[in-house]
């Protein structure tokens, strides 16, 4: 008698829940074409605000998964109340909001999907390190889960000291003074994973408050001491080469950690889904005309943008504006429509000063929004002044693009120090720049002569080849990311 035939295994189903700010669901989406690709049924959480955002900026288009069968979107309430502002950017309010009505949103989801027909039972959960409240859902429901943290390890390495900083009393500052007084060059040699010489300053700036109860500290204490222990496993977009040290020091607490960076096209077939994307603006798609067709020389045109968060004054917009009218350089510049804030309130009505445009000419492009990646890889872009979020510097190091380092907040402090010291990429910027150091520093970065910015550029180009090699087969990243997929996979059977 014939046997029965036996029944399909179902697919993994992995769900992916990213942080909802541009900086997080970018590398999300990476990692979700690379478990599709890998034959996993991907379940992709966006709030209903960016979904309406990304309708907004991208249409249906957003969301067309054609030819990708078990690729599908869901969204769950970002727990903000209706606002005329964007809700990424306040992300004090966000960390707050997503904690207090996440976890009955996820469970409620879980439950939706795995009686949903056609679609595999969740066999695991990869929620965003700011969505840690994720894993402790995902554990009640007996679900493996993994959080994805997606800044540096450097930034990882010392968000997990931050609750040292408190115990040897760093942390509160004891008064404003610290802010201004020369505490934040106090050294924190002690802090294992961190560069040598490293000072408060160069850690994330969630750090300076005087507020013991503050709520980002103690938020970010949480996820290292309540959400990552409790995790299977911890995922970070970086390489070992890039940042062993503060790897070691990550892998001495959380074993289980892969660096599966940099995520991106190394790791998914050429060209899969590639109208699948995330970004909350609409590109200006005059960028790549722009760089193919004004005769720049290789490398020779400076790419400023300073990401999804940043806000900056107008004074200050007037200083780089200048800065770059008088470097000489071509350039292209992202201003986003809601990046100048004069006394807190949004959309200012900055415009570029007058006779700006007739000074730069031709050699200037200014625009709201670009595909960054598409920029980057461009041969005509030779220098990268970034706010240093993570994704912009791995972006940079990936395409051999040296960088002048403008950090903004958080963890980017942190980034641009190593940037400068560690990698040798980058040349620092102080904080209050004026017109004249904006165009020195970029003389500098993209001068001909053998001076800093050749320098930086050689270790750029040392860098790519190394990023490169980690996501290809064989590599560091790449053998860490088909281990992380055989280890979901096999909890799934
Ligand atoms: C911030 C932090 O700096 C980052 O380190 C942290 O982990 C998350 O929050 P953000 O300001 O969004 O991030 O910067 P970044 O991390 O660089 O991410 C911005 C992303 O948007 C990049 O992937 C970049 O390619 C993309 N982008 C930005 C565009 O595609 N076009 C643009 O015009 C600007």
């Amino acid at each position: 008698m014939a046997s029965p035939p036996l029944s399909e295994p179902a697919k993994p189903h992995a769900l992916l829940i990213p942080y909802p700010a541009q900086g997080h669901v970018n590398p999300f989406l990476k990692l979700a074409k690379a478990l599709h690709a890998r034959g996993f049924h991907v379940t992709f959480v966006h709030t209903e605000y960016n979904h309406g955002r990304l309708l907004r900026a991208r249409g249906a288009g957003a969301f067309d998964v054609a030819g990708a069968e078990g690729l599908r979107f869901e969204t769950i309430p970002d727990g903000l109340p209706p606002s005329g502002l964007d809700a990424t950017q306040d992300i004090w309010a966000l960390c707050e909001a997503t904690r207090r009505t996440g976890p009955a949103a996820v469970r409620a989801l879980v439950e939706r999907l795995d009686r949903t027909d056609g679609v595999p039972p969740v066999s695991c959960v990869v929620a965003d390190g700011a969505m840690g409240y994720a894993v402790h859902v995902a554990k009640e429901m007996g679900l493996p889960a993994y959080l994805f943290f997606t800044h540096s390890a450097c930034g990882f390495v010392a968000y997990l000291n931050f609750d040292q900083l408190v115990m040897r009393g760093y942390v509160p500052f004891k008064d404003e003074s610290c802010f201004t007084n020369g505490y934040l060059d106090t050294p924190v040699d002690w802090m294992g994973g961190m560069l040598p010489g490293a000072r408060l300053r160069d850690l994330p700036t969630f750090i300076r408050t005087t507020d013991p109860d503050d709520t980002m500290l103690t938020i970010i204490i949480k996820q290292c001491e309540l959400d990552a222990p409790v995790a299977d496993g911890i995922l970070l977009n970086t390489f070992d080469d890039l940042e062993r040290r503060a790897l070691d020091a990550t892998r001495a607490r959380l074993p289980n950690t892969f660096t599966v960076g940099p995520l991106g096209p190394d790791v998914y077939p050429p060209s899969y889904l590639p109208s699948l994307t995330s970004s909350l603006w609409r590109d200006d798609e005059r960028c790549a005309a722009w760089l193919d067709g004004s005769g720049f020389g290789a490398a020779s045109v400076v790419y400023v943008n300073f990401g999804s968060i940043t806000v900056v004054t107008s004074e200050q917009m007037d200083e780089f504006a200048w800065g770059l009218a008088a470097s000489g350089c071509p350039f292209l510049w992202v201003v986003r429509p809601d990046m100048v804030r004069d006394g807190g309130a949004a959309g200012s009505g900055w415009a570029l000063p007058e006779g700006f445009a007739e000074a730069v000419g031709a050699r200037g492009l200014t625009v709201g929004w670009c595909d960054q990646e598409a920029v980057l890889e461009h041969p005509a872009t030779g220098g990268f002044l970034s706010h240093c979020g993570w994704n912009s510097t791995l972006e940079s190091l990936r395409a051999g693009v040296p960088l002048l380092c403008w950090p903004f907040f958080s963890e980017q402090v942190t980034n641009a120090r190593y940037a400068c010291v560690e990698w040798g990429v980058g040349l620092e910027m102080p904080r209050d720049v004026g017109r004249a150091q904006v165009e020195a520093a970029v003389r500098e970065l993209m001068a001909a002569d053998d001076g800093r910015g050749a320098a930086a550029r050689r270790r750029a180009a040392e860098w790519k080849e190394k990023a490169k090699a980690a996501v290809a087969p064989g590599g560091s990243s790449r053998d860490n990311l088909e281990r992380f997929v055989q280890e979901i996979a096999s909890r799934a059977a």
